[in-house]
């Protein structure tokens, strides 16, 4: 029980000694601000500094039985793995250097052109900005526009650094000024704490020690103010929570949920929750590299063992059972859209929060905003750099926190499901309730009894294809023949769907998604009614398509694309459309100024230059295996 106690003590205090002290922060400002000359002294400087401890350090690390030295290294390396671990793939450096009294990890975001993007990524783990600004400049746009993110991505303390003070002689009133001005736009912002420095990088002045160039100035130099500004706790979350990272079982008699506290304390005897299936448990064992804990608290990697044998896996959320997350699959959101195509509202892309991938839509754009006036703008689509409050999604319920209360459970990225590529960042404001006041209604009646009495297998046929290539005419055929069969079908066609439900739609690539999602859906209905549908739309975009297919059981959807040549297509010309469109009578015209992403890997490629109308719905007709429609009867 002693030896317990003691070895609780040391765990508390390796803990304690491995986060005192450490400032994780990130400089915002370009090139041309002198954000380069002002890290680069910063390290250069420090490291200087810290040549002098190193023995001093190495003798206090044996004198506590420590491993002090490796240490720094596993925060450096934590770092890197948390950005891993969010999947996002993205230019940015962390350079690692200290002092006397603090660690610090800096966030080097390079470029320009993706700045931001990068700028996100430092700032969802920084506990300080530091945003510098050129005193012959004062605040541009990109000062309020990265302020605006370090407090979307919930920074509350900026350092304004006020560089090339050199350049206009030092001058007081230059500095007060700027710093007025920043102290304005940061109570707007609603940043709570900022500390302004007039310095040169470049010269050195106010870096590492005051200057006497400044003598006007009585704060301390930029290096002892990130000593010593204070490392708030910006996640305010109490109770336990343990995204599981993976679950190790080396054998039959060991089953540990692996991952790292995001918040709180865990204990052998605590009851918990596993989310979002519910089930609870109670921690047997806490299991770390070096034995087991009494106790285990945030930032430290663990693996728990339960006293029930209960499902959980990657991507669940072990929590204190007292005190649980919500869990939700519909929420309101800010987006930061980085990705160069824009968002469309209605298209599946994936969101990763911490462990957890699900797939989600943007149901609604409630607004963009500004970043400059912080005004609400109206908005149909988010271009790369855009901020947006959104309403999502998730194809599944998860467990989270509002991104205010902690990080780790309210930031997630969503990526691009065609390309991998990230291409937003994103903060959980709150759950939309609504969904929690629908419940799916059970119903006696289901697709295979009405399937039965219509002695065949439900089918979606999607045809897709540019306009013109045959879709309608193959589709109409096919419909024909499988009319004379005795099957019952449904042909929904795009310019007839397009006259009632789709009749408020256009021709924009967010009218495009819509068009598709309705169809979908209707699609999916009239599948469930137990019929045969055929779908003859352009569909244009491979992601709708696949969000088409991922309503349908497996077999059910067939794509068959309808290649035909844009020549051709364009030479037949049945409505005369093309000719409009290359007069320029007609925009977003498919093929000519609107792109058609041709299927990958569609059940039919039916090539139309190559065979007869009729021959195609032939072989339509024997994809179908219609001889395994007969139930028997
Ligand atoms: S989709 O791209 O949203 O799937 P859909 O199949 O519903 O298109 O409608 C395409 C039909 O609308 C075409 O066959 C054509 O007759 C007509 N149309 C009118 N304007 C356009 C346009 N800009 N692009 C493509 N088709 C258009």
């Amino acid at each position: 029980m002693h030896a317990e106690t003691a070895s609780a003590q040391v765990a508390a205090y390796l803990q304690q000694h491995e986060t005192k002290g450490l400032l994780r922060f990130i400089t915002c400002g370009s090139v041309d601000d002198g954000k380069s000359t002002l890290i680069g002294r910063l390290l250069h400087d420090t490291k200087l500094l810290l040549d002098d401890q190193v023995s001093a350090l190495e003798a206090d690390s044996r004198k506590h039985g420590t491993q002090n030295g490796e240490i720094d290294f596993a925060l450096l390396v934590d770092g890197l793995a948390a950005e891993r671990e969010q999947g996002i793939t993205i230019d940015v450096a962390y350079r690692f250097f200290g002092t006397e009294r603090r660690k610090f990890i800096v966030a080097d975001c390079p470029g320009h052109e993706q700045y931001t993007r990068n700028m996100a990524t430092g700032a969802s783990t920084a506990d300080v900005a530091v945003v510098l600004v050129d005193a012959r400049k004062g605040l541009l746009t990109q000062t309020r526009r990265h302020s605006y993110i370090v407090k979307l991505l919930g920074i509350n303390r900026v350092v304004l650094a006020v560089n090339k003070m050199d350049l206009v002689d030092y001058d007081q009133a230059v500095f007060d000024a700027i710093a007025g001005q920043y102290r304005e736009l940061a109570a707007q912002l609603g940043i709570e704490h900022v500390h302004c420095v007039p310095l040169s990088a470049l010269r050195g002045d106010n870096m590492i020690a005051r200057s006497p160039q400044m003598p006007w100035h009585d704060g301390p130099a930029l290096l002892e103010l990130l000593e010593t500004v204070p490392v708030e706790q910006n996640d305010t979350e109490a109770a336990f929570r343990l995204p599981v990272q993976w679950v190790c079982r080396p054998n039959q008699d060991f089953r540990g949920f692996a991952g790292t506290v995001v918040a709180g304390q865990v204990a052998p005897g605590d009851a918990v929750v596993v989310l979002p299936s519910g089930r609870r448990s109670t921690v047997s064992r806490v299991v770390t590299a070096d034995g087991d804990l009494p106790v285990a608290s945030e930032g430290q990697a663990i693996t728990l063992t339960l006293a029930d044998e209960i499902d959980a896996s990657r991507g669940d959320v072990i929590a204190s059972a007292a005190h649980p997350p919500e869990v939700a699959d519909q929420f309101a959101a800010h987006l930061l859209w980085m990705g160069d195509e824009r968002l469309l509202p209605g298209r599946p892309y994936l969101l990763k929060l911490g462990t957890r991938t699900v797939g989600v839509s943007v149901t609604d754009i409630k607004h963009r905003v500004d970043v400059n006036t912080q005004e609400a703008l109206a908005a149909k689509h988010l271009e790369l750099n855009e901020v947006g409050v959104c309403n999502l999604h998730l194809d599944q319920p998860i467990a989270f926190s509002p991104y205010e209360r902690n990080r780790a459970l309210g930031g997630f990225i969503l990526i691009d499901r065609q390309s991998n590529a990230t291409v937003a960042a994103g903060t959980l404001d709150f759950a939309l309730r609504r969904a929690a006041n629908i419940h799916w209604q059970h119903l006696d009646v289901d697709k295979a009894g009405r399937a039965r009495i219509k002695r065949q297998l439900p089918r979606c046929l999607w045809f897709t294809g540019l306009s013109g290539a045959g879709k309608s005419t193959v589709a109409n055929l096919v419909e024909k023949k499988l009319l004379s069969l005795g099957k019952h079908t449904y042909l929904l066609d795009g310019d007839n769907v397009r006259h009632g439900l789709n009749k408020d739609l256009g021709f924009t690539d967010e009218d495009r998604v819509e068009n598709i999602r309705r169809v979908a859906e209707v699609a999916k209905l009239m599948t469930d009614a137990g019929l045969i549908v055929l779908v003859s739309f352009i569909s244009p975009f491979r992601a709708e398509r696949e969000m088409a297919r991922a309503l349908f059981e497996s077999g059910e959807f067939l794509e068959v694309f309808v290649d035909t040549d844009l020549a051709e297509a364009e030479r037949r010309d049945v409505k005369g459309l093309y000719a409009k469109a290359r007069r320029g009578e007609l925009r977003n015209f498919t093929g000519i100024d609107s792109p058609y992403e041709a299927p990958d890997s569609p059940e039919l490629h039916l090539r139309t230059a190559e065979a007869d109308p009729l021959a195609l719905a032939d072989k339509v007709i024997a994809a179908l295996g219609l001889d395994a429609h007969d139930f028997g009867l």
